[in-house]
């Protein structure tokens, strides 16, 4: 069945069922008239807590929250059919305990209707991901650069250059697949890396900034269409959708300074 034919939203299991196959096809959404766009192309949206940066202007995650990613999440399963919709949990919302990551993923689940939730971080966070999993909540994980840990991580570089590091991370993996995770998100790591975790983990590896070789990719949005100037060096720009809009801006307001807007076919004129 063509992505087109398909009708039923695509399940946590189907999802999980991927590993292998077909690459999966996924990339971050925050609004309605995006998920509108992007739902008949894609396995997956994620409403990736990467909103606080590109939507919101931060300069980093951190400051997300369970309100914003609600309010967003709820917009993109509401605003779309067929693809699986994974909420990010926001930086503080589930690391203090198991307990408080079930209590914030249920309020994401219950009030955005989406899927799944995504989290940050490996071995350390197994033991919430085996909670959440065995009370109903699918769980994403999230290994290599994580940013929400860009504080502790001294910045943005790339993961797994040194042969502990890259050890650790495949470890990260494994334990959140062991967990119970029905897939994971590897981002910014050394491509014999993601290689390797892809071969060895038995739940789809999606990577940005991984490798081919993943069971699927993810992109920022707002970075493949060209919404911004410097992007990393994973990304590829598919359009330039900023340059269309400073070009669409700078049109409309040579018209209005002109009065050459509203023309007469925008105008409320009684006829007769
Ligand atoms: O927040 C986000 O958009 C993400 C993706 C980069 C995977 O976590």
């Amino acid at each position: 069945m063509s992505k087109e034919q398909q009708t039923k939203r695509m399940t946590a299991p189907e999802f999980l069922a991927r590993k292998g196959g077909e690459p999966l096809v996924c990339l971050t959404c925050y609004t309605a008239p995006m998920a509108r766009l992007l739902d008949p192309h894609v396995d997956m949206l994620l409403v990736g807590d990467s909103l606080g940066m590109v939507v919101y202007g931060f300069d980093s995650t951190l400051p997300v929250t369970l309100d914003m990613m609600i309010a967003h999440g709820r917009a993109v399963v509401k605003h779309s059919k067929q693809t699986i919709v994974v909420v990010d949990m926001p930086f503080g919302s589930y690391q203090a305990s198991p307990q408080a990551a079930f209590e914030s993923s249920a309020r994401v689940m219950a009030e955005t209707g989406c899927a799944g939730v995504k989290l940050e971080g490996g071995v350390e966070m197994a033991e919430t991901v085996a909670f959440l999993a065995q009370r109903g909540i699918p769980v994403m994980g999230h290994v290599g650069l994580t940013p929400q840990a860009v504080n502790a991580l001294g910045g943005y570089r790339s993961r797994g250059r040194e042969d502990a590091e890259s050890a650790k991370i495949n470890a990260d993996a494994k334990a959140i697949a062991e967990a119970g995770a029905f897939s994971i998100v590897v981002e910014g790591v050394q491509e014999t890396l993601a290689r390797a975790m892809t071969a060895a983990v038995p739940v789809p590896i999606i990577g940005i900034g991984g490798s081919p070789a993943c069971d699927g990719q993810v992109l920022v949005i707002d970075d493949m269409l060209g919404m911004f100037e410097r992007v990393p060096k994973f990304v590829k720009r598919y359009t330039e959708v900023g340059k269309e809009i400073e070009k669409a801006a700078a049109s409309y307001a040579k018209d209005v300074r002109a009065r050459r807007f509203p023309g007469p076919e925008h105008c409320f004129v009684k006829k007769g």
